[in-house]
């Protein structure tokens, strides 16, 4: 089968370097990932990049809280991002920061290209500002009493107790998160990108309605948000913010930065431009406005207006190329609820190591219960257990663990090539193309459901020929006949279980490393359908290449995550 070579560039969204990767996180981490790993395996020429989203408010209080640089703290969270990653195996080809010189570099220059293009204007606003620390306030360092039921400690947009919304300036005895103080009004001059100019709006209206194939969710959603032609709802967007801010100056306009979400996905470039370097690739080969090559970023659902709306704008009026599609994901739920630290959980990446569990368990639920939707899903923690161990343990590494001692024993592991020409084989090799297409469409689901059919099948076939009882009758005396049927057997019931690590290998390829020690091939890729195993590939004895979930680790996990609340003595 010969594919079209593809160019293709990938994301996932950047991480703030204020916080702890979540489960959460990682269903994007994950889902991205099996989609790259997928795409490397049919031969792609793909580069999967991401780095830490390092500016802003959050991360430089946090940084004053931990008595440190907003530098110190940013290297800090790099390293346990990083290893994190790492821990799930997230391949990215490189993991940068936004904090970075190629990220500074292209921020001004995108930001010069818009300000020439006449899409910039400056403007005074009124924003609240703590007199005290002597800094303005985003909304969600100002509370105060719910102007409804008279709660306190309430954030400056919707009540927590009542559920009403409203806006800052609605809130009674405000106060700023920061000092205490009360907020009082500072006017300041801000820097806008003017969305709502004629060129951005009919750009935006084909970008999302007709050149780009978005999800049909989020079409609509951008319909709303464009509005009509004639009666557009897009309004001018606050790119700056004022000192002190832990971000980019912005070029000849002191004590200005850039806000956070301008500067953040120029990150994608700006990794990859890193990576360009890394591996002398031509970076502008790739975001010139002519290029050829692909460029997918997978989002939460809760940040498409920035990637659908503000990022292909910026793109389009600095010259540069636009992303080829955007993939949006729902919300992980936790037993049917939100995450919750009360609940334990909120669960982190780290934990669920430390826990003992194995992060190709996750990898495999998610995969089981993702589809190309904005759906969210859940993570149900007994049904993770049950289908764990029945899907991966009992469906697929079973069907090696019953037949590699016989063949490794009695046959020197050494396969039957002969008896590979068989129908159970050509049914598992025939899937190939539908499995291929669900990874492609991002049916991770349905891939995880006609993976583990062809499994079952392969189950039956085991049953039927009782490996173990023609062993036993072997026993009895040497039969060459009853020998070569064994041995037969065998190397089918092997020569499918090859054939199904090649589907599962986008979700658990560290598993599937293992495999191909076990089978004593070379790396398996999409096309290692049309192969066989063969009497060169000496089977190795079999070691144990994944273990069952204990539900006790599952209590240790939730544990390990509970928030202790302080007690008073
Ligand atoms: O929502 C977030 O977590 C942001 N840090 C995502 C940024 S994605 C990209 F645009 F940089
Ligand atoms: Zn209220």
């Amino acid at each position: 089968m010969k594919l079209d070579h593809k160019r293709i560039l990938v994301t996932s969204a950047l991480p703030y370097a204020n916080g702890q990767i979540h489960i959460g996180h990682l269903v994007e981490y994950i889902q991205t990932d099996i989609w790259v790993r997928f795409q490397r395996m049919m031969g792609h020429e793909i580069y999967y990049v991401c780095a830490d989203d390092t500016h802003g408010t959050p991360i430089m209080l946090r940084a004053q809280a931990e008595n440190i640089t907003p530098q110190a703290l940013i290297e800090k969270v790099w390293f346990e991002h990083k290893k994190d990653f790492d821990d799930f195996y997230v391949s990215f080809d490189h993991f940068g920061s936004t904090n970075s010189p190629e990220n500074k570099e292209l921020s001004q220059e995108i930001y010069l290209r818009l300000k020439k293009a006449d899409l910039i204007e400056k403007k005074s606003i009124e924003q609240a500002y703590d007199p005290v620390k002597e800094m303005f306030l985003p909304d969600r360092f100002i509370k105060g009493e719910c102007p409804k039921c008279h709660s306190k400690d309430q954030y400056g947009d919707s009540c927590e107790k009542c559920g009403s919304t409203y806006s800052p300036t609605d809130l009674l005895n405000p106060y700023s998160v920061v000092s205490g103080a009360t907020p009082i009004k500072k006017i300041s001059e801000h820097y806008f990108f003017k969305l709502s100019d004629p060129r951005c709006e009919e750009f935006l209206r084909n970008w999302t309605q007709v050149k780009t194939p978005l999800q049909p969710e989020a079409r609509n959603k951008m319909k709303e948000w464009v509005g009509e032609p004639g009666q557009s709802k897009l309004s001018n967007w606050d790119i700056s913010r004022d000192a002190p801010y832990f971000g980019f100056e912005i070029p000849d306009a002191p004590g200005k930065y850039f806000y956070v979400w301008l500067d953040a996905p120029i990150g994608y470039f700006a990794s990859f431009k890193a990576l360009c370097q890394r591996l002398n690739l031509n970076f502008d080969e790739w975001v010139e406005p002519q290029t050829t090559t692909e460029m997918y970023h997978f989002i939460g659902k809760d940040i498409l207006y920035f990637h659908t709306l503000f990022w292909p704008a910026t793109l389009e009026f600095s010259n540069y190329r636009t992303p080829t599609n955007v993939f949006a994901h729902g919300f992980l739920t936790v037993d049917g609820e939100k995450m919750s630290k009360s609940r334990g959980t909120f669960i982190t990446a780290s934990s669920f190591i430390t826990s003992g569990l194995n992060p190709e368990w996750l990898r495999y639920y998610f995969a089981a219960k993702l589809n190309a939707s904005l759906e969210d899903l859940d993570l149900n923690l007994q049904d993770f257990t049950a289908r764990v161990n029945s899907d991966l343990l009992g469906k697929y590494i079973n069907i090696a663990s019953r037949s590699a001692g016989f063949l490794v024993k009695r046959f020197d592991g050494i396969i039957a090539p002969e008896a590979l020409q068989h129908p159970l084989i050509d049914s598992l090799k025939a899937a190939s193309q539908e499995v291929a297409a669900m990874y492609e469409q991002r049916e991770f689901g349905k891939a995880q459901r006609l993976i583990m059919e062809l499994a079952d099948q392969v189950n039956i076939f085991v049953d039927a020929n009782k490996p173990w009882e023609i062993a036993k009758t072997l026993n009895t005396g040497l039969n060459p006949s009853v020998a070569a049927q064994l041995q037969a057997v065998c190397s089918v019931t092997l020569e499918a279980f090859r054939i199904l690590t090649i589907y599962l290998k986008p979700v658990l390829p560290e598993l599937a490393k293992n495999v191909e020690v076990f089978l004593n091939i070379p790396p398996l890729t999409w096309s290692s359908v049309e192969n066989s195993l063969t009497e060169k590939n000496i089977i190795q004895p079999y070691q144990h290449l994944m273990s069952r979930v204990d539900s006790k680790m599952i209590d240790t996990l939730i544990e390990a995550n509970q928030l202790t609340v302080p007690t008073t003595s």
